[in-house]
């Protein structure tokens, strides 16, 4: 059956028109064509769901600000609503005068604003996402000197992106402005590898998304040896962790787990309701948690890496004993973040939890106490979201908010899971 395709004439018109108006012009300070440029919107547009029109808006967002088009020349070419997209990803002219840092708060309030039709968040998203690729790329082949390149040099630029950043993953949440929030976080970052001990604390965040690639046994001790670095109750250090790669008593153990994962998570699923509420919207926080969960425990065998941290226990259960294992699970977590690895903290191994003592020969007196996945992400971090600190931290008496305990500015905020009745 022969399907109506997507892009039309109208589209190809579009695609010349484009080359045409921006034939003279390059990319800042390189000999690029800035086509390149629009092509490469233009793609990530199409690929994260857009249709025509607003894949004619990702080749034309620069006409009226850089060609000085007219928005009645784009109506009349393609349509009052391709004009309208244009016109919303455009900055002002009444701005263009004031100083840059001026303009783009000007453009930052429009973005947020109402007057900003949500289906030009998808070309601007993917406009900003370009861009900041490819300051990521110039920054690795030229080195810092790249920000001098662009107006408010390196902090007016993070503070730029980050902005955006934060503004559009509020307003279009999903698979593209994740990766624009990463992309930005890495600008900030640069050079890869000197993340600071607290934004990497402050941005690592559950991955269930992995690639197949393996963990380099070099990279495997790191994070271990970040684990075994963690603090114990007069130091006894009784940790241990059980690392299940790919020999043949480990995918027997995967296998086992994989069964326990898909068992728990469909329990869990349908107990906590995933499907009702706001998890009835596919673009929910809640429905793509629940479809990022679902492909986590479909998959679970293709993990490259399962770690079992272990508690060794000394004396009867009591109920401060996890405070022995669970800082060396958050230890091997923000190493493997720091190396570019992904992991996630789960518990799901308890329904399998005899089987897996069986078959890996762990003694009786020995918790499982939790299970680490870990390897490349595919997809990023995205911003983590958290209860306002307001909410969390009291001072002088249990539900009095310490009025110096403020979020950074840009935090950004969830509140899943009830509070509790005397807050
Ligand atoms: C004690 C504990 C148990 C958890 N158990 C599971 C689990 O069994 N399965 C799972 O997919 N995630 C599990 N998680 C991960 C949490 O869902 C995740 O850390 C939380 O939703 C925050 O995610 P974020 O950092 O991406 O915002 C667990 C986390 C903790 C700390």
């Amino acid at each position: 059956m022969m399907r109506s395709p997507l892009l039309t004439e109208r589209f190809d018109d579009a695609l010349v028109w484009a080359s045409q108006l921006h034939r003279f012009q390059l990319r800042k300070s390189t000999p690029i064509p800035y086509l390149s440029h629009l092509l490469s919107v233009t793609a990530i547009v199409i690929e994260h769901g857009g249709d025509e029109d607003q894949a004619i808006a990702a080749l034309l967002h620069d006409t009226i600000e850089d060609q000085g088009v007219w928005d009645n020349e784009i109506a009349e070419r393609f349509g009052a609503e391709v004009a309208a997209l244009v016109r919303a990803c455009s900055e002002d002219e009444e701005w263009s005068m004031a100083p840059w840092r001026v303009r783009k708060g000007e453009y930052l309030d429009h973005l947020a604003s109402a007057h900003m039709p949500a289906r030009a968040l998808l070309v601007s998203a993917a406009d900003k996402l370009h861009n900041a690729r490819s300051t990521l790329g110039d920054l690795r082949r030229h080195g810092e000197k790249a920000w001098t390149r662009f107006s408010g040099g390196r902090d007016g630029q993070l503070w730029f992106y980050e902005t955006v950043a934060a503004v559009l993953c509020e307003r279009l949440p999903g698979d593209l402005t994740d990766e624009l929030h990463d992309t930005v976080a890495d600008l900030a970052t640069f050079p890869r590898g000197q993340i600071g001990l607290l934004e990497g604390i402050a941005t690592t965040r559950a991955i269930r998304r992995f690639r197949p690639d393996p963990i380099p046994e070099r990279d495997l001790a790191r994070i271990l040896f970040a684990a075994s670095r963690a603090p114990s109750g007069s130091n006894r250090q009784p940790f241990r962790f059980l690392v299940l790669r790919d020999g043949p008593r480990a995918r027997e153990a995967k296998t086992l787990l994989g069964d326990a994962f898909r068992s728990g998570w469909g329990a869990k699923r349908s107990a906590d309701g995933y499907e009702s509420g706001s998890g009835a919207d596919q673009r929910s926080p809640k429905a793509r948690m629940a479809a990022s969960i679902q492909r986590f425990v479909d998959r679970f065998e293709e993990i490259p890496v399962v770690v079992l941290p272990c508690l060794v226990r000394y004396r009867s259960p009591f109920p401060t004993e996890g405070g022995s294992v669970y800082p060396s699970c958050q230890n091997l977590l923000l190493a493997a973040r720091a190396l570019g690895y992904g992991g996630v903290m789960t518990v799901w191994h308890e329904l399998v939890a005899d089987q897996l003592r069986a078959l890996l020969g762990i003694p009786e007196d020995v918790l499982i106490a939790a299970t680490i996945p870990l390897g490349r992400p595919i997809g990023g971090h995205g911003p983590v979201r958290r209860r306002p600190l307001g909410e969390l931290v009291f001072e002088d008496g249990w539900g009095t908010a310490a009025g110096w305990a403020v979020d950074p500015p840009g935090t950004r905020f969830t509140g899943t899971g009830p509070r509790h009745p005397r807050e």
